[in-house]
């Protein structure tokens, strides 16, 4: 069986529906849904309530909007993937399409929540601040999550941003949350850090952002080697988080012309006022990887994502080589950073004629890939 043919039937307490998860082709082990979602969507069957008009946040594939697609739900998501997921999970399913809002603007109105737990607490934090204020006073609100992935902090954030929390008990072990919003008008703010001499550059890094609260080990093994990168005019920063690698180039190469994109919202947002707090510009894309992109980039800088949620995965990484090669000049290159032990150099060697591994690291490797 092909990979990119990997589809499974979720069966729920309300209907059954082929799910796939984005990126595909990806590891038959991984799955689109979870028991945290039939958990949610059972709690709101039992309830009575699945008439109520939703707002669903952290939706991954969609799988709780396809069930819940005949109520027509809306859905408030953080990543770019997740909107293209849950957009094709519909189709695949011949159900129409939804409303469907990314987190760097403001959540839709609706009757009552239901919120996928995400892995960060301080971006739920965050997701329930923003729902406090934008939300009637008493909104119903769901939540659910995988114990595994369930900090202290979790259950934290929840007792001290909704009001009538309600713990229920766990059941396939997922774990299921009630309470409603609240009068509380404390959004969470961004964590500001400094990258010293020879950069000088503030970072605003959003309360969802990948390492919010210190540099990206890889980044910084990055920057020290960042002199090797070859000279470039059309520059893209990949996977940019707060725009780090983009901003760093940039103080090296004034000349160049940057780009950045990333899938979050929250890294969006910090990306955008990295930018202004240092007096640079740059065009910055919500997309997942390369899609909708420019198709003539002389140098692709990328720190890849190796987690997709709570799974390890090198899913993205294979998806993100691939596209930038058709997003390159002739003569174009990529610069990767990767933890060593992560198979990339392969992966690179299969789509491009020529890796150089640029530095060693005890850590890290540094590969520079093109034609
Ligand atoms: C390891 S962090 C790198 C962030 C920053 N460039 C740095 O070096 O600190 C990986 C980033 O990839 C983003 N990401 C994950 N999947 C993505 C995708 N499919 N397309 C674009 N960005 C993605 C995440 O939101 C995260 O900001």
């Amino acid at each position: 069986m092909q990979d990119a043919l990997i589809e499974q039937l979720c069966v729920s307490p309300i209907r059954s529906l082929q799910l796939q998860r984005r990126p595909y082709p990806h590891h038959p082990s991984l799955q689109a849904w979870d028991s945290a979602d039939l958990l949610l969507l059972n709690e709101l069957k039992q309830a009575d309530l699945l008439e109520r008009t939703s707002l669903l946040v952290n939706d991954q594939f969609g799988a709780l909007a396809c069930n819940l697609s005949r109520w027509q739900p809306r859905l408030w998501l953080d990543s770019a993937v997740e909107i293209l997921a849950c957009q094709h999970n519909l189709e695949l399913n011949q159900l129409a399409e939804l409303q469907m809002v990314a987190q760097h603007q403001l959540p839709p109105q609706a009757e009552q929540v239901l919120i996928k737990i995400p892995r960060s607490s301080a971006l739920l934090d965050w997701q329930l601040a923003v729902l406090n204020q934008q939300l009637p006073l008493g909104t119903q609100v769901w939540l659910a999550g995988m114990v595994k992935h369930l900090g202290r902090a979790h259950q934290q954030v929840i007792e001290q941003r909704l009001s009538h929390c309600f713990a229920s008990r766990i059941e396939k072990k997922a774990k299921f949350w009630s309470g409603r919003t609240q009068a509380q008008n404390s959004l969470p703010t961004n964590k500001l850090l400094r990258l010293e001499s020879p950069w000088q550059l503030a970072l605003h890094n959003h309360p969802g952002l990948y390492s919010r609260d210190s540099i990206d080990p890889g980044a910084r093994c990055l920057l020290e080697h960042l002199h090797l990168a070859p000279q470039a005019g059309k520059v893209l920063d990949l996977c940019a988080g707060n725009g780090i690698l983009g901003m760093a180039y940039q103080r090296l190469q004034p000349q160049a012309r940057l780009q950045y994109s990333d899938a979050s919202s929250a890294a969006l947002i910090s990306c955008q006022q990295s930018l202004a707090a240092n007096g640079l510009t740059g065009l910055c894309h919500h997309t997942d990887g390369l899609l909708h992109l420019d198709k003539d980039f002389e140098l692709i800088l990328c720190n890849p994502p190796f987690h997709q949620h709570n799974s390890v995965s090198t899913d993205t990484a294979k998806q993100l080589f691939t596209q930038a090669r058709a997003h390159l000049k002739p003569k174009g290159q990529l610069l990767v950073v990767a933890n060593r032990h992560l198979p990339y150099h392969p992966l690179l060697k299969s789509r491009y004629p020529k890796v150089k591994s640029l530095a060693k690291h005890p850590k890290f490797s540094l590969y520079l890939a093109g034609s």
